[in-house]
């Protein structure tokens, strides 16, 4: 992420300018820590995803799925991500079929309308199918920072549009917005001549990713102008993963996909809210997660990168979450629940965590930490863990039910990633 990137930059220069301690390793006045030996213990506090509230604890398969999956995603929900309204809105939508990718797939430009008016929230999905597929195919759903024509190379795909955070106001999408450097085209082919569908989204059509974006996005046809939503009401990533909920259900409408397959993948927050999303949505198959982080994957509790406190920071993400999140950056021992929860709520279904060497202020070695803690739900249901407490070295993959996977490099998905998505998918889905 290009974003992240000048922002380390920054932090870098910063860090090389000052002698003073304190403000070396500092984003929004809040120290952030780099340090092993300063980590702490998150063990000390962990909550046991297999103790219910109560005491009880989990043995069964049955008592997992019945009770205590669904008492952590209320955790979830009344702590970090906020509920959503269960009454759905009337969706409709609009398909226009072609071939794409040089006449090689098919392609479908869909338009899920979140409501009977087209002048409001509304999300283009752009899925292409292997031509010789004789029957619903089984796909990967890309969330991404970019418009679908600037993800793709591919002549006729329809123009999209950013928000302009100040005007409030759409823009159209334009070619500097791929920071990634590279285009999907290329890995679309292999996954399509592997037999899968690839589908990709702008996640901003779902609602704006600012502070006020509410407005703008599906909470709204929730709220009456002005209104807030309560302290444990969903925040902007509850508001995109319900938003990719229905696109699960279009996808279930679409008799040339395979609903019952669909795997998903996405980048940082976009790791995050893919992640959230396969906890409340069962149908979606298989996760790999990217750089998820702090408020995905990477355990909390531990003092190390980014934290709680930054991420609610008032200038920064506090509108990602609940309200009541914002409560933990002071003290996250409070929290009721922490990252390896989340991954647990995606077993029994295959996972994999793909991280960076480099990229500490994610804390990839608390994904790991959350992995392993994770392990004992996988293993309960009958599946991998993954298999070794020992951190793996760079580029070495765990394809396991439960997978981990750290490239050599940075904040980002690299091209190479996603040949071990494509592996993984060729395993699990
Ligand atoms: C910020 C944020 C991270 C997030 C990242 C991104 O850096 O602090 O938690 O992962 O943005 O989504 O690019």
């Amino acid at each position: 992420m290009k974003r992240y990137l000048i922002f380390s930059l920054l932090l870098t220069v910063a860090m090389a300018a000052t002698s003073n301690a304190t403000a070396q390793n500092a984003l929004v006045g809040i120290p952030v820590n780099y340090d092993e030996s300063k980590a702490g213990d998150y063990k000390a506090t962990l909550p046991d995803p297999l103790i219910m509230l109560d005491g009880t604890k989990v043995t069964t398969a049955k008592q997992w799925e019945k009770k205590r999956r669904p008492e952590i995603i209320k955790l979830f929900e009344e702590h970090q991500h906020g509920k959503w309204p269960a009454k759905k809105t009337k969706i409709h939508y609009n398909v226009e079929e072609d071939l794409g990718l040089g006449g090689s797939a098919v392609r479908k430009q869909t338009t899920i309308y979140f409501s009977p008016n087209e002048d409001g929230p509304k999300v283009d999905v752009l899925i292409y199918l292997p031509k010789e597929a004789k029957g619903p195919v089984p796909l990967l759903l890309n969330v991404s920072f970019t418009a679908n024509n600037i993800t793709v190379s591919d002549p006729g795909v329809k123009e999209g549009y950013n928000w302009d955070e100040k005007t409030k106001t759409k823009t159209p999408a334009k070619s500097s917005d791929n920071t990634e450097g590279f285009k999907l085209d290329e890995t679309i082919k292999r996954f399509l001549n592997e037999g899968f569908g690839f589908a990709t989204l702008h996640y901003t059509d779902i609602e704006p990713d600012f502070l006020g974006g509410i407005s703008y996005g599906v909470r709204s046809l929730y709220l009456k102008p002005g209104e807030e939503p309560a302290a444990d009401e969903w925040g902007a990533i509850s508001a995109w993963a319900w938003g990719i909920s229905r696109v699960m259900d279009y996808f279930e409408k679409d008799p040339d996909i395979d609903a019952k397959r669909i795997a998903i993948t996405g980048l940082s927050r976009l790791g995050k809210t893919i992640m959230w999303a396969a906890a409340r949505d069962q149908r979606i198959a298989v996760v790999l997660s990217s750089c998820s982080g702090e408020g995905g994957a990477a355990i909390s509790r531990r003092n190390f990168g980014e934290t709680i406190g930054h991420l609610v920071e008032k200038t920064r993400f506090p509108y990602w979450y609940a309200a009541n999140y914002s409560k933990y950056g002071a003290d996250v021992t409070k929290l009721p629940v922490d990252a390896h929860m989340l991954v647990a709520l995606i077993a029994p279904r295959p996972c994999l965590l793909q991280t960076g060497s480099t990229d500490n202020f994610s804390d990839s070695k608390g994904e790991f930490y959350s992995a392993i803690e994770a392990g004992k739900v996988y293993r309960l249901l009958g599946k991998d863990d993954l298999g070794t407490t020992e951190l793996p070295k760079p580029n070495q993959p765990i394809y396991h039910t439960l997978g981990y996977f750290m490239h050599e490099g940075g904040h980002t998905t690299l091209p190479t990633d996603w040949n071990i998505f494509l592996e993984y998918c060729k395993r699990y889905l």
